[in-house]
């Protein structure tokens, strides 16, 4: 695991992002995506919104994506157990090696259903979240050119686009790096993590 969060950190200081293939297993895609997929069945999925709390509200226009937070408590988080574990061992690591000092991190799942995109944007709130990385990890397991959704990154120099390959996983700064999530043809899932200072 430790190569794969190197070559995340390496990525993002030289190229102010990082992306690795494989992050998760089979195993751990496989019950990622169950998890979301019951989730889309029983309704539990929410429209997103921008903005927090107080100045929370939906816009359409802006980002159409469903999401479900992961409880901060650790109950009733068997399935994702593991994958919080490599969250938790990726912010030691970050803290040992980088010197952040992170203490905490959100998590949600993110379904964005055919037609839906995420307009331009970056990841921290004017009102300051504390978050200082976005992690995302797709569990789209067939995904082919075509299906659209890809990640837009604008990168100081050009722009980028990265398929949402199932177990990739991509790795920026959320108060630098503007970013958008483009139309997606079919059924795109996520789950996206958020490491804060505060
Ligand atoms: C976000 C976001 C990107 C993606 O949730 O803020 O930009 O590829 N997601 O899902
Ligand atoms: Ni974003």
């Amino acid at each position: 695991m430790l190569e794969k969060y190197e070559s995340l950190i390496d990525g993002l200081i030289s190229d102010n992002f990082g992306v690795v293939d494989d992050f998760i297993d089979d195993e751990m895609l496989a019950k990622l995506t169950e998890k979301i997929l019951y989730f889309q069945e029983e309704d539990l999925l929410k429209q997103a919104g921008i903005g927090q709390s107080d100045f929370f509200q939906t816009n359409s226009e802006i980002r159409r994506d469903l999401i479900r937070w992961l409880p901060t408590q650790k109950v009733n988080v068997q399935t994702e157990q593991a994958f919080i574990v490599l969250i938790e061992e990726f912010i030691q690591y970050l803290n040992k090696t980088c010197f952040t000092s992170l203490i905490s991190y959100e998590m949600h799942y993110a379904l964005y259903q055919k037609g839906a995109f995420y307009k331009k944007h970056i990841d921290r709130f004017k009102s300051d979240s504390g978050r200082k990385f976005s992690i995302i990890c797709y569990l789209n397991n067939e995904w082919k050119e075509g299906d659209g959704g890809e990640l837009l990154l604008y990168l100081p120099n050009k722009t980028l686009k990265i398929e949402p390959i199932g177990k990739r996983c991509v790795f920026f700064k959320s108060d630098e790096l503007e970013h958008e999530v483009l139309t997606s043809f079919k059924d795109r899932m996520s789950i996206t993590g958020w490491l804060k200072d505060k």
